[in-house]
């Protein structure tokens, strides 16, 4: 089905679910109730996620959400952010924003602060701002194949010069059951857009439909299914590969709900809450680092193609280095500094391409001749 159609047909779904709740669009989530109290009714009973990502946020973050409906995903984390924080919602529909709009100023009078605001757009295109480009082409509106192409060349120069989001803009970006609802040509784009969105060192918690075995061509013509979040549920596996051709590492699932939400033709459709992150980019230098995995696997492949087996050392350009310590891979090396630090400024390039071991000698220095006693035997020490 062209993205065209997908989107009208989505849209006219959601313009009614946002005008009354629809019982069929709805897949039970519990949210924390601490986060509820403060969100308007009319907002609470026009849920239509299937997880719940704001669970993942943390104070402070500047946050983005794709699809954000009548705004319920927005309120929660608005509350997880705080007032330091800053959260943006983006959706196509206009019915879902006006909800989400005027009811914006109501939890900000509840909380006491203001850090919500909601942009229309296309996810997949989160660089075009739709009221912008409206508000222009009324002015200029197109009546002929030489408009047609002033507009195209307009929504260009919004994008470059006043994007909706800009590159970098963001901490985390979160969704809540709608990257489905985006057409199968469209989702590598998509995938994209959300790297570009955040900054280095950021990350995507994604809550969505998936299945279990690729959706066959003839669902995928079906328009209650597509606005039905069933169409264009991608695989399980093909979700989190999506994640990795867009450049993303330390993909994992956060969440994988038990029982499917819904069976189709025996395809199993459930919610998935993933997670990746941003932050592969730039130089690599050697400073003499290495880290030591854990296990409990006999062995582990990286997301650079680094095979490495339980309890060796590696040697690490300083980026992974640093990346190692952090989250989702703290937990699983140990971080291995040299004796004597090695200056950023004078540490020449490291090749990341090759997996190497790294010898104790490299980490200590090839004229560490250093012995010692052992350690006094205090209770909680060696002996
Ligand atoms: C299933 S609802 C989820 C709404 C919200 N995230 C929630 O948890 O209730 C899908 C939402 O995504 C929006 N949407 C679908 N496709 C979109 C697209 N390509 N760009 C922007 N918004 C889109 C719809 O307008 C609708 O508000």
């Amino acid at each position: 089905m062209p993205a065209i159609e997908v989107e009208s047909i989505v849209r006219e779904r959601y313009r009614q679910g946002a005008q009354e709740r629809v019982a069929d669009l709805c897949c039970p989530v519990s949210y924390d109730p601490r986060y509820l109290a403060a969100i308007p009714q009319e907002v609470l009973e026009r849920d239509y996620g299937c997880g719940d990502p704001s669970r993942h946020l943390l104070p402070g973050e500047t946050v983005l959400d794709l699809g954000s409906g009548t705004g319920k995903i927005c309120f929660i984390a608005a509350q997880v952010v705080g007032p330091a924080g800053r959260v943006i919602g983006v959706d196509m529909t206009d019915e879902m924003l006006e909800v989400a709009r005027r009811n914006a100023p109501i939890l900000a009078g509840r909380l006491g602060y203001a850090n919500v605001e909601l942009r229309r757009g296309l996810i997949q295109d989160l660089a075009l701002d739709l009221d912008l480009l409206d508000a222009m082409l009324a002015r200029e509106p197109v009546t002929s194949a030489e408009g047609l192409r002033r507009a195209a060349t307009l929504a260009d120069e919004l994008r470059r010069n006043r994007p909706l989001v800009a590159d970098g803009e963001v901490d985390v970006v979160v969704s809540n059951c709608v990257l489905n609802l985006v057409g199968g040509g469209e989702k590598p784009r998509l995938f994209r857009e959300i790297y570009r969105v955040l900054r280095n060192g950021g990350r995507a918690v994604i809550s969505d439909i998936v299945s279990d075995e690729a959706v066959p061509h003839e669902l995928q013509q079906d328009p209650e299914l597509w606005s039905g979040c069933i169409s264009g549920a991608l695989t399980e596996t093909g979700f989190l590969e999506a994640f990795e051709a867009a450049g993303f590492h330390g993909v994992r699932i956060l969440e994988r709900q038990e029982e499917p939400w819904r069976t189709v033709a025996g395809i199993e459709f459930r919610s998935l809450t993933a997670e990746a992150f941003k932050w592969k980019e730039g130089p690599c230098f050697e400073r003499r680092q290495a880290v030591i995995y854990k296990g409990p696997f006999r062995e582990v492949l990286d997301d650079d193609g680094h095979r490495m087996r339980r309890g060796e050392r590696y040697a690490v350009c300083d980026k992974t280095f640093r990346l190692y310590q952090q989250e989702p891979y703290r937990q699983h090396f140990v971080p291995v500094a040299p004796l004597e630090p090695v200056p950023l400024d004078s540490a020449p390039p490291f090749d990341c391409t090759r997996t190497a071991l790294r010898h104790p000698r490299e980490t200590k220095g090839q004229d560490y001749q250093v012995t010692t006693e052992a350690k006094a035997c205090e209770p909680g020490s060696c002996c």
